[in-house]
């Protein structure tokens, strides 16, 4: 039998014919190994214990005979490549994750506002009172500042106090105003202001195609003696021109904001629609009184623009809720 499988083994020509006879030897039903094991049962108890230590050397042997037939065959025989399987065709590349759209958003925005001399500023996500409303101007009974309308903090039910009252998501990029102008106060007094601030702002608006609970703006802040309306409107009709194209039209409506007198609504015409892209006017004095700049001698403007909404209106998104679903489906496009 041995030699009846070496036999068999080393005259097979390819992997299937080295396959059928390893069935035809070893097979685990109707091998001609199995036959020989069977026939121990019929063999007298003295000499099984010698017959069953041959019977094992037979199969080790038939075993390792099978193994180098295997590997002679090539490549350890056609069991290591998969069925299928066409080595000469070109590899897959691996996919690599990309930036986020809001994210190549800021980058662009941060990029176009950067050549007008705009400078990136900074602030936290989690505020105080006074940044998030005291120093703009928003009074303590002001509806802006209803629990229903902010992310105000708490642990099990108490609201986090970090020393300068109630912890909260800032619900506007308006904030870093107020930051920037108290740190210049010190760090260059009398020095002009221009600063941009991207960042994530929070209110708890219940999520549909144009809301959620948690978006990006892009705050902009111009300090100087002289600074006017007509600066407001050259600078967000260049960037809006940069951004959106040549054929957008800016118009500025009446509107109110504590923190801005005179205070406009921005809007951008694209494609036909007159469309809000966030809020703008000239910084009050109130403002400039509570971080220590004289407002007979600065004036200033600021603006508020919608990061996502930018992005969807350039890129033809119509559910903001898809730039957050981190669907790669979606995301991918860009
Ligand atoms: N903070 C305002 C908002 O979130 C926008 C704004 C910014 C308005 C700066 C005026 C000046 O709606």
């Amino acid at each position: 039998l041995q030699s009846d499988a070496q036999n068999a083994f080393d005259g097979a020509a390819d992997a299937d014919a080295l396959e059928a006879a390893r069935v035809t030897f070893l097979g685990a039903k109707n091998g001609q190994f199995k036959d020989v094991q069977k026939m121990l049962g019929g063999i007298e108890p003295a000499d099984k214990r010698a017959a069953g230590m041959r019977l094992n050397d037979v199969k080790q042997a038939i075993h390792t005979a099978f193994e180098t037939a295997q590997s002679q065959l090539g490549g350890g025989g056609s069991s290591q490549i998969e069925p299928g399987f066409d080595p000469s065709l070109p590899g897959r590349r691996p996919r690599l994750g990309h930036i986020h759209p809001i994210t190549q958003t800021i980058d662009h925005l941060t990029e176009i506002m950067g050549r007008m001399g705009f400078e990136v500023a900074e602030g936290p996500e989690v505020e105080d009172p006074f940044h998030n409303f005291v120093a703009l101007n928003i009074p303590e009974d002001h509806p802006a500042r209803d629990p229903l309308d902010n992310f105000y903090l708490a642990t099990a039910g108490t609201a986090v106090d970090i020393g300068e009252g109630d912890a909260l998501l800032r619900s506007q990029t308006s904030t870093v105003q107020i930051r920037v102008m108290q740190e210049r106060q010190n760090s260059a007094p009398g020095q002009p202001i221009r600063i941009i601030s991207l960042g994530r702002v929070y209110r708890p608006d219940a999520p549909d195609a144009t809301h959620f609970p948690m978006f990006h703006q892009m705050e902009g802040l111009f300090v100087d003696e002289h600074v006017t309306m007509a600066n407001l409107k050259t600078v967000l009709r260049v960037f809006a021109n940069n951004y959106l194209g040549d054929d957008v039209e800016i118009r500025f409506r009446p509107s109110f904001f504590p923190f801005t007198e005179p205070s406009v609504e921005v809007d951008f015409l694209w494609n036909g629609t007159w469309i809000e892209f966030g809020g703008a006017g000239m910084v009050d004095p109130n403002v400039f009184e509570a971080v220590g700049y004289d407002p007979e001698k600065v004036s200033g403007f600021a603006f508020g623009l919608g990061v996502e909404r930018l992005c969807m209106r350039r890129h033809g998104i119509t559910d903001i809720r898809d730039l957050y679903s981190g669907d790669l489906r979606f995301l991918q496009q860009f």
